[in-house]
């Protein structure tokens, strides 16, 4: 999978699996009103949610007991958020969701999947947390939210390889945006995409091929050997130039952006555990494995 945990069990690109994709070839259905690579996405994450619920890579019961999975650079990155208006595009269970409406954030998650909006529903109504999530595609977000404005737009590791057209997204991250309000964005860096799986150590893909491609992995990041029937997906590989013109074509201001030498996961087999992210062992040269952003819409907001 390109910038977020592997989709699967069997990493596609290992297997032999992966595609460049002919999305003509594999839907001449002609239906204008289908997009169908949305369609396998989403029946993907769906039959994902109740793994994802049970399994220990995003350890809801530790949630339950600490609901704060938020990383350190993002908390400082972001800003104080008490008393702001925060939506998460893309929120998927809702955990960091939650983390924000307990630092005081009024939050709204969204995400596409109708199962992982109930279990972000669910989990806030178990926890007391207040906070609100609402399915609709991140491209239907203004609509699907009323045109409410917000101080904060956030979006996390692993949200944009979903999305084919990040000009349609940014503008939309635009107009969620009150004056003076701000995008911050963490993602994967599309550099360490390149590199092989195994090892970390050598150029395995194009850094300028940003796809669509299809993907076959079974299984998940957070239960590799899970039976699996929704195994098709259609991904991208957005280079850094790509996602910061987007959101300065939509008329933001970039503020920062931060390269990290540390990624959330084992995105490579050799990467080591240590107390804030995984790393390249003692003696390796460091990889950039994150990126973090903010943008601002310019103006003041109203009175
Ligand atoms: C890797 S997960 C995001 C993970 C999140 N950062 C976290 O750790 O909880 C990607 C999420 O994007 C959602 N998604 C993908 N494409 C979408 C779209 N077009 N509109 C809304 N949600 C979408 C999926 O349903 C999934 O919940």
């Amino acid at each position: 999978m390109p910038h977020g945990p592997p989709a699967g069990g069997r990493r596609a690109a290992e297997n032999g699996l992966r595609r460049r994709a002919n999305l003509t070839t594999m839907f001449p259905l002609g239906d204008t009103n289908l997009d169908p690579a949305a369609a396998l996405n989403q029946a993907h994450w769906d039959e994902r949610v109740p793994l994802h619920l049970a399994g220990e890579f995003y350890d809801v019961a530790g949630f339950r007991r600490r609901p704060d999975v938020l990383r350190a650079f993002e908390v400082a990155e972001v800003g104080e958020v008490s008393g702001r208006r925060l939506v998460h595009l893309q929120c998927h269970l809702g955990l960091d969701s939650l983390s924000w409406a307990t630092r005081g954030a009024a939050v709204v998650g969204l995400d596409f999947s109708a199962p992982a909006v109930e279990a972000a529903r669910a989990l806030a109504a178990e926890l007391g947390v207040d906070a609100r999530f609402v399915v609709a595609d991140v491209y239907d977000a203004v609509e699907a939210l009323g045109g409410e404005t917000f101080d904060v737009v956030y979006t996390g590791i692993g949200a944009l390889p979903w999305l084919a057209d990040l000009h349609r997204w940014a503008r939309v991250v635009e107009r969620l945006l009150t004056p003076g309000g701000y995008l911050y964005l963490a993602e994967s860096h599309p550099f360490a995409h390149t590199l092989d799986e195994a090892t970390g150590t050598m150029v395995a893909r194009d850094y300028f091929d940003e796809g669509p491609h299809v993907w076959t992995d079974t299984g998940s990041y957070a239960d590799r050997l899970a039976v699996t029937a929704q195994n098709t997906t259609v991904q991208y590989d957005h280079r850094l130039g790509s996602v910061v013109s987007a959101i300065a074509a939509a008329g933001l201001r970039i503020e920062f952006l931060h390269e990290h030498d540390k990624a959330l996961f084992a995105k490579f087999d050799t990467l080591v555990r240590g107390p804030d992210g995984f790393r390249p062992p003692e003696g390796r040269h460091r990889l950039p494995l994150m990126y973090s952003l903010r943008a601002t819409k310019p103006g003041h907001p109203a009175a």
